[in-house]
């Protein structure tokens, strides 16, 4: 399974290399695919195989005139291969099109980078129906490779980020079942994950992982849940 965590806009450097190291020693005993996507200036080299280290954004360039923004060039000098695209959040707060996110996409694929592409539905398209939901999360998928061989997709419902609300374990293994006719790829469940929900999100039909948010913040949360993954794959 692929465990994963975006930490957003925290964590300093030091923070984070503390971080990596603290759940380097959980990560190496561990089976799963562990991912963290720190903040942009708290990218760097850290000592570990068994993490891999994403950015949570970039610019589709090598280098150039974009301020404010990072560009292939920088994520090259600490080897950074992985990236997450169409976060909630870059599309909302950001402003970020369909549009600009297949530019970016079909930029880091052409460069062979491993894509965590998220879509979901805010509120009141929830609450328009099941119809509309796979209407408004269809248009998310529009012009993305869904063939891509490294390609995750990642569905995290807007209305259940950061709030500790969650689907239910029906509602997320419907929405998941419908999401696997689209694309094969491997598919995470994100949108308030926690430890005392991790395992039984985990244990969904077609749920290959987990996105997770604030509960990753602390290591030793995060890295029960990549227990319990373990766990869950020697039955799974
Ligand atoms: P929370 O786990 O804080 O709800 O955030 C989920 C998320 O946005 C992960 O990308």
């Amino acid at each position: 399974m692929i465990i994963a965590a975006n930490l957003k806009t925290n964590l300093t450097r030091s923070a984070t290399h503390k971080y990596i190291e603290e759940l380097n020693s959980f990560a190496e005993e561990s089976s799963q695919e562990v991912l963290v996507f720190p903040a942009m200036t708290s990218l760097d080299s850290f000592e570990t195989k068994s993490i891999t280290i994403g950015t949570q954004n970039a610019y589709p360039t090598q280098n150039g005139a974009f301020t404010g923004e990072t560009g292939l060039e920088q994520l090259e000098e600490f080897g950074i291969k992985t990236i997450l695209i169409g976060h909630s959040e870059r599309r909302h707060i950001l402003g970020e099109s369909q549009e600009f996110l297949v530019e970016k996409f079909n930029y880091f694929k052409e460069k062979g980078f491993k894509i965590v592409f998220c879509v979901g539905e805010p509120q009141e398209i929830r609450e328009a129906g099941k119809e509309a939901m796979l209407t408004y999360i269809s248009k998310q998928y529009e012009g993305i490779d869904t063939e891509y061989a490294n390609l995750i997709i990642a569905y995290e419902p807007v209305w259940a980020i950061g709030t500790g609300l969650t689907p239910t374990l029906e509602d997320i293994a419907d929405i998941h079942a419908e999401l696997k006719k689209k694309s094969s790829a491997p598919l995470l469940y994100g949108g308030s994950v926690k430890v005392n929900n991790a395992k039984d999100v985990l244990s969904v039909n077609n749920v290959d992982g987990v996105l997770v948010g604030s509960a990753a913040l602390y290591v030793e949360h995060f890295s029960q849940m990549i227990q319990y993954a373990d766990e869950l794959s020697q039955i799974k």
